[in-house]
């Protein structure tokens, strides 16, 4: 029987840092997946395939779009959606392989196949044609995911009605799309088909977009993409959604009740959430406790039976790469007798539309409800010089430092770029630093993030440029 010092069941950002960092610590690593490519739902159906659409889109619109200002005049850019479905499917394959050598390099044993735990200590591997392995680890680290929600009374065929996967290789740009939900999926998916020419519907059970996220950003992010020609219907609950040759009806009704309405589409887009994934992993005959599908772990990483670790979506906690990783290489160290740890509020966020929304820490309303007295510093990139130039001046950078201490307790960042620029606010929180460090740092002019530095000043009311 094959024995390891690990097993990880799982190759998504989790399970894939988990290992490698596992075996850069010395331990005998193996790494067990069913899909027949690594790198889990976030390389090969998440994160990577939809920048790789969101990026190729967004070129597309500001050919057509936001040349012409610059001085530039080209005709109507032509879409080629082949050729960018190829770009996108580039991306994947060299991100899968990229991990495929990384496991090589790491001397990291893989095993293609379904995970199942039969114990502490033992996972039995059940291989696509049926052949069966048991494999014997002194710890096992579960890192299989998650998968998407169903939306009850409306059935996912990935041709009509889809989810995010099937939104990411429709074969041609549906006339009418209709998103279920307002979260990071139905904007970012919204956004990529919006741009290549859909009439794209957001349908939102609750009364505001992106919920968890700033409600200032949010509003203003909802208004920038409602003139990028999104709508929504926010407060609104579908009730049924049906399919025929033609494509689907979608029933509505207001959330607080009234009139119901349809809507008529092409493809029907539910993104109303993710699920965590444990499907025939033994969960239950192994003793391992879930709530509510999510596997229940302590500070360190590990379930109720001793030697069985979780990380990622499966566990508490955003359900975002980043934090799968970060995941991954605290139980790796914690495994190796070191000290690993994840700083649960400082985990950023970002969400990929135009212009980007990215945010870490506290929201004004999470402060308020836990009645936590703060100062806030904004920022609108209007008064910056680059943002100007750039042509990309919408939104702004929020500040949010406490009251007494001055310790920066969030940073929200509506703009261009921002996915980049909210690391200003993660380093400066991970060193528990004030709106004062921030506004004394010295920015290269001219650069988008001075917009951070002068949300920081304004937070003492001294911004220079507003
Ligand atoms: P996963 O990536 O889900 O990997 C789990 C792996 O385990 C899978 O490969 C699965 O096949 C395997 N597995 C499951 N059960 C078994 C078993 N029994 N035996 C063997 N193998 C098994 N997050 C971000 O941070 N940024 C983004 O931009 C972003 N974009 C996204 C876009 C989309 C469309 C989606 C759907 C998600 C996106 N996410 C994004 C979320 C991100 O993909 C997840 O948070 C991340 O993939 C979770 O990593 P994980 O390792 O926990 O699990
Ligand atoms: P989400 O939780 O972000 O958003 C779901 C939305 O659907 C919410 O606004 C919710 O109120 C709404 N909703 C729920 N039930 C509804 C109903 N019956 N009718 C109408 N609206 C309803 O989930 P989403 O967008 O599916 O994404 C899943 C996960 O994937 C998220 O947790 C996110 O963290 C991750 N992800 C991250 C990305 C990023 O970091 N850029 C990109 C894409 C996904």
């Amino acid at each position: 029987m094959p024995s390891h010092d690990l097993v990880v069941i799982g190759s998504g950002p989790g399970g894939y840092v988990c290992a490698i960092r596992a075996a850069q610590l010395g331990m005998n690593v193996a790494v067990v997946e069913k899909r027949a490519t690594y790198g889990g739902t976030c390389l090969n159906v998440g994160c990577i395939p939809s920048k790789a659409l969101l990026h190729a889109s967004e070129l597309f619109d500001e050919a057509g779009h936001g040349f012409k200002a610059f001085g530039i005049e080209v005709p109507a850019p032509v879409l080629n959606l082949g050729q960018m479905m190829k770009h996108k499917q580039e991306t994947v394959d060299a991100n899968v392989q990229g991990v495929a050598f990384l496991f090589k390099k790491n001397k990291i044993t893989p095993y293609r196949g379904t995970g199942k735990i039969l114990a502490a200590g033992k996972v039995e591997v059940t291989a696509e044609d049926g052949s069966v392995e048991t494999l014997e680890a002194k710890s096992i680290v579960i890192a299989t995911g998650s998968d998407v929600a169903q939306l009850p009374g409306v059935t996912i065929d990935e041709k009509t009605v889809v989810s995010s996967t099937g939104a990411l290789e429709l074969a041609a740009v549906p006339k009418k799309l209709v998103v279920i939900g307002a979260g990071v999926i139905g904007l970012e998916l919204g956004s990529v088909w919006r741009r290549l020419g859909a009439e794209v519907t957001v349908v939102e059970f609750l009364d505001r977009i992106l919920p968890g996220m700033d409600l200032e950003v949010a509003k203003q992010a909802q208004r920038l993409l409602g003139r990028q020609g999104i709508a929504f219907k926010l407060a609104t609950k579908v009730t049924g959604v049906e399919t025929g040759a033609s494509g689907a009806v979608v029933s509505v009704e207001p959330v607080a009740g009234g009139d119901s309405e349809t809507i008529a589409a092409d493809i029907v887009l539910v993104a109303t959430g993710r699920r965590p994934y444990t499907d025939g992993l033994g969960l239950e005959e192994a003793g391992v406790v879930t709530e509510r599908g999510r596997v229940i772990i302590d500070e360190h990483f590990a379930t109720n039976v001793p030697g069985i670790y979780a990380i990622g979506d499966v566990v508490r906690g955003p359900m975002l790469a980043h934090k799968g990783e970060d995941e991954g290489i605290a139980v790796a160290e914690i495994l190796a007798g070191q000290h690993g740890h994840v700083n649960y509020d400082v985990i950023p966020a970002v969400v990929y539309t135009y212009p980007e929304i990215a945010s870490v820490g506290k929201t004004e309303e999470e402060l308020k409800s836990a009645g936590i007295a703060y100062k806030v510093g904004k920022f609108p990139f209007t008064a910056n010089g680059r943002a100007r130039a750039n042509r990309t001046t919408e939104g702004f950078v929020k500040v949010i430092a406490d009251a007494t201490t001055d310790r920066v307790l969030g940073v929200h960042i509506l703009g261009a770029g921002a996915g980049e620029m909210i690391h200003e606010g993660v380093v400066l929180m991970e060193f528990t630093g004030s709106s004062e460090d921030l506004a004394r740092s010295c920015h290269a002019h001219p650069t988008m993030s001075e917009a951070v530095k002068e949300a920081a000043l304004a937070v003492e009311g001294r911004a220079i440029h507003i």
